[in-house]
């Protein structure tokens, strides 16, 4: 009997079936401004398999406790279940040690935490390397550690298609570089960056080299062993788990010689009013009560995704983009924002002469979800020269009868705006 769950599960394992993925994501089966919901905004946030929706509701119906605090049932079965999550994400994106993931509040959080803490292992003139289609999350942090440690920050260019530009990065790369901070996949243009390359040339120089991942774990397999990153960093609300909850993986041997980025519960040794020891990873940092039902559905999404055939996802979440992407072109002055030719799931574009804005509002009149403006990235909109594009984001939920619904919704949206 087990050996027969064991061959039905490996069966179900290697069949896309997508309306079947679709009967556990609820929401798409609602209803928007009167018509059955096209959701085109995964980019800003995935939508929640019930299994997930289920996870929040059990652990606040029978498990809710305080981690790490307490010897009750609760608590332990609270602790069991958190530490239990931790691992499902290690051995998810094959970290080695399980204390090598940390639970943050997202992926902005953890930019924060290691900006921070890395940081203070700065100097004066040490240099930070980050490209220019970084998301603000993982531009900011970095001005804010610059200011006030007096680092550099040097940015790596792009070309018109919205690619790194490699040789222009390799060429910033110095003794002086200390850390490299750069995104997977562009949120703004689907750009998947060389980062295998980018991983082995900074570490040629010393550097640590920091992923942003949040564009990327949903459409891809990580696995942070190979890539030799030293941090890969995620949100669990992307991943189709839900909101405040994210990862950092960082490196055993670097991570448990960072000065802590938060203090409080949890993270201490001993304290005393003289002096402070802190906890062993992964507990130094994580400060206070974490989001512990946030970590478990975190873990319930990634079990989820276990049970998907993901190298077909990626290869069909590719093809819609690119379904996407020519059907865009077909419609007079639609105009491709980010053509790189290594990119996924995400079709940025714009219509000359019409703002971005009210080309969102009619489709969502008609609909569907699709994100406007500059995506968080408004460096890159300056080089690009506009104030913003309309992002159709997909999940492997999504059909190409969504992307045609999408078409027919734009050409009428045209039609009212001209
Ligand atoms: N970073 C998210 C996006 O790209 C919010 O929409």
């Amino acid at each position: 009997m087990g050996f027969l769950i064991f061959v039905a599960a490996m069966i179900a394992k290697k069949t896309f079936n997508i309306e079947a993925i679709r009967e556990d994501f609820p929401i798409l089966h609602t209803s928007v401004n009167g018509r059955p919901l096209v959701y085109f905004d995964n980019g800003a946030t995935s939508q929640k398999p019930k299994q997930v929706i289920e996870a929040i509701d059990n652990y606040y119906e029978s498990e809710n406790s305080n981690v790490h605090r307490g010897v009750h049932h609760l608590s332990q079965l609270a602790t069991n279940k958190y530490e239990d999550a931790r691992r499902t994400i290690q051995q998810y994106i094959n970290a080695e040690h399980s204390e090598e993931i940390i639970f943050t509040k997202g992926t902005t959080d953890g930019l924060n935490m290691l900006a921070f803490s890395i940081g203070q292992t700065l100097e004066v003139g040490d240099e930070i390397i980050i490209t220019e289609m970084e998301h603000h999350s993982n531009i900011v942090p970095w001005q804010m550690l610059c200011e006030r440690s007096g680092c550099k920050l040097r940015v790596a260019p792009i070309n018109s298609k919205g690619e790194l530009k490699l040789d222009a990065f390799c060429s910033l790369l110095s003794d002086r570089t200390k850390v490299v901070s750069v995104t997977h996949i562009s949120n703004t243009l689907g750009t998947i960056n060389p980062i295998e390359e980018i991983i082995e040339a900074s570490h040629r120089y010393g550097a640590v080299v920091i992923i942003d991942g949040a564009q990327s774990i949903q459409h891809m397999k990580i696995d942070v062993q190979t890539l030799d990153c030293d941090f890969y960093l995620f949100s669990g609300h992307k991943v189709f788990g839900p909101t405040g909850i994210g990862i950092v993986y960082g490196k055993k041997k670097i991570m448990e010689v960072l000065t802590p980025y938060q203090g409080g519960g949890d993270m201490i040794e001993t304290v005393s009013f003289e002096k402070t020891t802190y906890n062993v990873l992964p507990y130094r940092f994580e400060a206070g009560t974490p989001n512990i039902a946030g970590a478990i559905a975190l873990s319930r999404a990634i079990e989820y995704l276990n049970t998907l055939p993901l190298d077909e996802i990626e290869k069909y979440e590719k093809e819609l983009q690119e379904y996407a992407q020519n059907e865009l072109c077909k419609i007079d002055d639609v105009r491709i924002i980010g053509k790189a030719s290594n990119k996924t799931s995400v079709v940025s574009f714009i219509v000359d002469g019409i703002h971005p804005f009210d080309i969102g509002t009619l489709l969502d009149k008609q609909g569907i979800a699709v994100r406007t403006g500059h995506h968080c990235t408004q460096p890159l909109m300056k080089i690009y020269g506009i104030p913003g594009t309309i992002r159709i984001s997909l999940a492997f939920y999504n059909t190409k009868e969504e992307v045609d619904i999408l078409i027919n919704a734009l050409k009428r949206s045209l039609q009212m705006l001209r």
